[in-house]
């Protein structure tokens, strides 16, 4: 069977460090972590975001050199290539390695490196987006971008993540400004934990392109409406949905209102090494548990071409693709 070829669009390359490679890179850079391979999957339950997010930043602590970066991001090309993947527009929390002391050249060069040869070695292209942590002062965001737009760095656009309630959108207005100004191209996380007023503001002040998660925009219908007549897409992930407890179960995600609702939905996996899946995962779980048709799941995949930030000429061919795909079904 010919695997869907997709665009991924959320995903955060910090949520693709697997157990094993946490080891590797331990014993390479001489760090002896207080508990086993074992003992650290057992970690693995979360019961909301927060309880995530201090795993996920624990576990960068073996993250250090431009190799290790390199590698992380070779291993996730590896195992995209496998999903099917054929573009992706990456996340990277710069602060989650600049606050630990890692110098920013270091993780940008490291990621880049790797990424500048993605088609060729992996058939996948690749941009990059540099988001910023929320729960952190917006200070200290705009000094990151200042600092990245100063070296250049490669950047198709920015982000907002991390501990979503109490820390709204309308505080970063000015570092989303200066990005814009900047031309680079803006998203942020809304909608997940937070309220729908956090998907506004991220439409209004932030004037994002797209939403990540935005599933709680549901619960507003003038909202929904916003979001069909502009066709701004949401980048839902089903699997972090479940396990960091946004719904109970894979058959009561709202995916099926939400493509009911006419919203452009994308399919996309967030932090795999975390939620028990890649892209070809969450659409294998979200495939059986709605019993979608090669029809749907083909929307899904050319809703991710629509919301990328590809140009035209690069969309083409990757439509044509999921159409062969779509025919041969
Ligand atoms: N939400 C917010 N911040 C994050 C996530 C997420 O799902 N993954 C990594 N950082
Ligand atoms: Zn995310």
């Amino acid at each position: 069977m010919r695997t869907l070829p997709k665009v991924e669009l959320h995903i955060h390359l910090e949520g693709t460090l697997e157990p094993e490679l946490i080891f590797e890179l331990a014993a390479r850079n001489g760090i002896q972590l207080p508990y086993d391979l074992d003992e650290l999957r057992r970690r693995y339950e979360f019961t909301d975001l927060q309880s995530f997010l201090d795993l996920y930043y624990a576990n960068l602590s073996v993250v250090l050199t431009e190799q290790d970066f390199a590698d992380l991001t070779r291993a996730y090309l590896r195992r995209a290539r496998e999903a099917g993947v054929r573009h992706v527009e990456l996340f990277l929390d710069p602060q989650a390695h600049t606050s630990r002391g890692v110098p920013l050249a270091t993780c940008i060069n490291g990621v880049s490196e790797v990424l500048k040869n993605s088609e060729s070695e992996f058939g996948i292209s690749s941009s990059l987006i540099a988001t910023f942590l929320r729960d952190r002062p917006a200070a200290e965001a705009l000094a990151v971008l200042t600092e990245l737009i100063a070296m250049d760095a490669p950047l198709v656009g920015v982000g907002l993540d991390s501990a979503e309630v109490g820390h709204p959108p309308a505080d970063f207005v000015e570092v989303f400004d200066v990005a814009r100004a900047n031309g680079l191209q803006c998203v942020a996380h809304a909608g997940e934990e937070g309220p729908p007023e956090y998907v506004w503001q991220a439409l209004e002040l932030l004037r994002v392109a797209r939403v990540d998660h935005g599933i709680r925009s549901l619960e507003d219908s003038t909202l929904v409406d916003y979001l069909v007549a502009n066709r701004i897409p949401l980048t839902v992930c089903p699997l972090s949905n479940v396990r960091l407890r946004v719904v109970d179960t894979i058959a009561d995600h709202p995916l099926p209102e939400m493509l009911d609702r006419g919203l452009c939905v994308t399919i996309n996996s967030d932090d795999p090494a975390y939620f028990g899946g890649y892209v070809d995962d969450n659409f294998a779980a979200v495939r059986d548990a709605f019993d979608l048709s090669a029809d749907q799941l083909a929307t899904l995949a050319r809703n991710a071409v629509s919301a990328s930030f590809l140009p035209a000429d690069r969309r083409a061919p990757l439509l044509a693709e999921i159409e062969e795909w779509r025919a041969s079904r």
